[in-house]
């Protein structure tokens, strides 16, 4: 059953995050027609700021799409759920703290592998299908390191439109198995994300498909802005909400983009103020193409040639967004940290040994960080950190020694 919620989006237009153009929000969008480059959906935050001078959601639904105003979804017909978002914050306790080397922090994990489909995709791909479905398109087609794939044939299949995923030959057998499941054209390809990337959009141009790349239409990072609403949700408001340290996954990097994204909005709503946590990018060392751009102090990230990681869903060679995360780092005094994949399956059997979470291969990149952020002192102690797992660990092959 399709959630009923109160309010109504505040979404005015579009607006370039590089050379600033605007464009209409009500027509369908991808990138910049200017410059190419990555679209973002505004709000008209000061009329919302006057209708709720405090965040009040009580009473809404436990899923993203309590935060109606923020999301791009105008038509409440189209929002509709299979119960996204609303994850829970999981304290680690001292065994898992010492499984990483770090006993005087705070450790929360982000279990978003309680998504629908199993993964944070179902964030960005519940409001992208359902802005791309109301605003009349019949087919989505998109490139996929694997959950994405997932997410979107499912989404398409609740909203009765048809899907196109392409998704490298060697993704995990489940993504590949659960994009047939749910009717979607699963297209297999030589190659990583972005050799997918190149044949979903010539496909598109000539059958008239809907291109839902990473960050290439405005809407996937409404959707992943929602962990940042929630994280302040979740803290109190204000200026109490803010954990000291927030460990990433990356790979197209919507997730950092989107909660970078939503707390300059709350920010100017008033529902929080200035604080922000340290951004920590994880990579696998095997792909690590932000890594490497940070420790070279550029803004821009060069393509990684042959990406290799178990952690399928960071192997991205270029991401469009690179600027994007790399400001998010650098404006939060981040960092980025690039782990083998030894440790990534170190850490998966760490986490699931001390905690009873079995975080995928990218979540448990995140653990294997800490203690590369312990080592180089960008951890001192005392902090609160918070550990994204992005999906769960049972779609892909366990680690077995
Ligand atoms: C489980 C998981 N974590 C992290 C990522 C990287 O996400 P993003 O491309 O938004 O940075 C992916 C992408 O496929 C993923 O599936």
């Amino acid at each position: 059953m399709a959630s009923r919620v109160s309010g109504r989006s505040h979404l005015s237009h579009l607006e370039c995050s590089a050379c600033g153009a605007t464009v209409p929000a009500d027509e369908v969008a991808g990138t910049c027609p200017a410059c190419g480059k990555v679209l973002f959906s505004r709000y008209d935050l000061p009329s919302l700021r006057s209708e709720m001078p405090v965040p009040d959601f009580a009473g809404r639904p436990q899923t993203l799409w309590r935060y109606r105003e923020l999301l791009p979804i105008r038509d409440e017909r189209f929002a509709l759920t299979l119960g996204e978002g609303r994850t829970p914050l999981i304290a680690l306790g001292a065994r898992s703290r010492r499984a990483a080397g770090l006993d005087g922090v705070e450790l929360l994990v982000k279990e978003e592998g309680l998504n629908p489909t199993g993964s944070f995709k179902a964030r960005g791909l519940a409001v992208a299908v359902a802005r791309a479905a109301e605003l009349g398109v019949r087919h989505v087609a998109l490139p996929s390191a694997g959950n994405a794939g997932g997410a979107a044939a499912a989404y398409a299949a609740m909203h009765g439109i048809a899907c196109h995923v392409a998704m490298p030959r060697d993704a995990p057998i489940i993504n590949q198995q659960e994009v047939a499941l749910y009717g979607a054209e699963l297209i297999l390809v030589d190659g990583l994300i972005d050799a997918a990337g190149r044949l979903i959009r010539e496909r598109a141009a000539d059958e008239g498909w809907f291109d839902l790349s990473t960050l290439k239409e405005p809407y996937r990072a409404e959707g992943k802005k929602t962990m940042g609403i929630e994280l302040a949700e979740d803290g109190g408001w204000g200026d109490a909400w803010c954990p000291d340290v927030v460990v990433y996954p990356t790979g197209g990097g919507t997730g950092i983009v989107g909660m970078w994204k939503a707390w300059a909005e709350l920010e100017e709503l008033g529902w929080i103020g200035s604080r922000r946590p340290r951004m920590v990018v994880v990579q696998a060392d095997g792909c690590a193409p932000i890594v490497r751009a940070f420790d070279a102090g550029a803004d821009r990230a060069e393509p990684w040639e042959g990406g290799r990681t178990i952690a399928s869903g960071m192997r991205v060679p270029a991401a469009i967004g690179d600027y994007l995360i790399l400001r998010a780092v650098h404006e939060s005094g981040g960092t980025a940290v690039a782990v083998s994949d030894g440790e990534i399956s170190e850490a998966q059997r760490q986490l699931a040994r001390t905690s009873g979470i079995w975080a995928a291969p990218e979540g448990a990149a995140t653990f294997a960080a800490l203690g590369h952020l312990r080592d180089s002192g960008f951890l001192g102690g005392g902090e609160q950190i918070v550990l994204f797992n992005t999906g769960t660990g049972s779609k892909y092959a366990p680690p077995i020694e």
